[in-house]
């Protein structure tokens, strides 16, 4: 048995889908109420509450686990008990800063350092930052032709969950991939402008780019709830340029024997999102 965590969200969600269509047997992990993907088994817990996963964990041999939960260590001793084979870490491309003063570098590197501690075969992913972060403009484009959007000059090699899953479905149980990290990219970097125009012709519509100031952007990013610590790191990374997150890796294809997903066939996959919401 397999148990994903996260399986409601963007990677999560693509892997239990992936297992579930292979046919291996996966658990999903949910909050109360939620459903989880269609065709997986459904266990409830609690990632900020390690001892909410005992049920959860029954029976499991490999886990793929979310970064940045209150008690990492806890979590992974939860993993150690229930006699888990194998613990594959969704981290960041960000990791390896070691910059302990951002935010976001922290939580990752603590949760990386957990896993390594814990005493359990691991495989750390490292990705860049995902397509599905352009699900931030739904809203706008619902109002308009218009995004606007901060640090307009950073290009990222962004890539689609659906490969971060296909790579985690890959390398889960895999003992030639014990012990290692793998950093994933997207097939190019890409200006939050590229972005734009891609879905502009993807969607059909007059789309237009407009980047903001970082006074803008600090302002938006507050008002829309992220808090103030993840704004700064958010800054550190893009504003003072602690992160390149534009290089393009060869591991993706090296894993999967295909190159990485494009952006236009993210936006495609997803366009309906973006329609349903006009
Ligand atoms: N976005 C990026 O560019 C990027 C880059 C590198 C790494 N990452 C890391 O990747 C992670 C996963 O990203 P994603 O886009 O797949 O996430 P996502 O779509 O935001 O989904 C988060 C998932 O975690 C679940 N969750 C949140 N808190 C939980 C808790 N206390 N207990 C149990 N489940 C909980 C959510 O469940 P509910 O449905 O119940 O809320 C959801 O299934 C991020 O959290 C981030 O640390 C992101």
């Amino acid at each position: 048995m397999i148990l994903v965590t996260g399986a409601t969200g963007h990677v999560g969600g693509e892997l239990t889908t992936r297992l579930v269509r292979s046919g291996r047997p996966v658990r999903a992990l949910v909050r109360n109420g939620a459903e989880p993907p269609a065709g997986a088994e459904a266990a409830v817990g609690d990632l900020d509450h390690p001892e909410s996963l005992r049920p959860a964990l029954d029976g499991v041999r490999a886990v793929f686990l979310l970064p940045g939960y209150a008690d990492m260590p806890g979590l992974l001793g939860e993993c150690a008990r229930a006699g888990v084979e194998h613990v594959v870490l969704l981290s960041s491309i960000a990791a390896p800063d070691g910059d302990m003063d951002n935010a976001i570098s922290r939580f990752m590197i603590l949760s990386e350092e957990a896993v390594r501690a814990s005493g359990l075969p691991w495989t750390i992913l490292r990705p860049s930052g995902f397509m599905s972060n352009t699900f931030q403009w739904t809203a706008q484009l619902a109002a308009g032709d218009v995004v606007r959007a901060a640090f307009p000059t950073v290009a990222v090699a962004m890539i689609d969950p659906y490969d971060i899953a296909a790579v985690a479905a890959r390398v889960l149980l895999d003992p030639d991939h014990h012990g290692r990290a793998h950093a994933l990219s997207g097939p190019e970097p890409l200006l939050p402008v590229d972005r734009v125009r891609v879905l502009g012709e993807v969607l059909g519509r007059p789309l237009r780019f407009e980047g903001l100031t970082d006074e803008e952007a600090r302002e938006e990013m507050e008002a829309g709830g992220t808090p103030t610590a993840y704004v700064d790191a958010f800054f550190r990374y893009y504003a003072d340029g602690t992160l390149d997150d534009s290089r393009v890796r060869p591991t993706v294809t090296e894993l999967l024997g295909r190159p990485p997903r494009t952006f236009t066939q993210w936006a495609r996959a997803h366009a309906n999102a973006f329609q349903e919401e006009r």
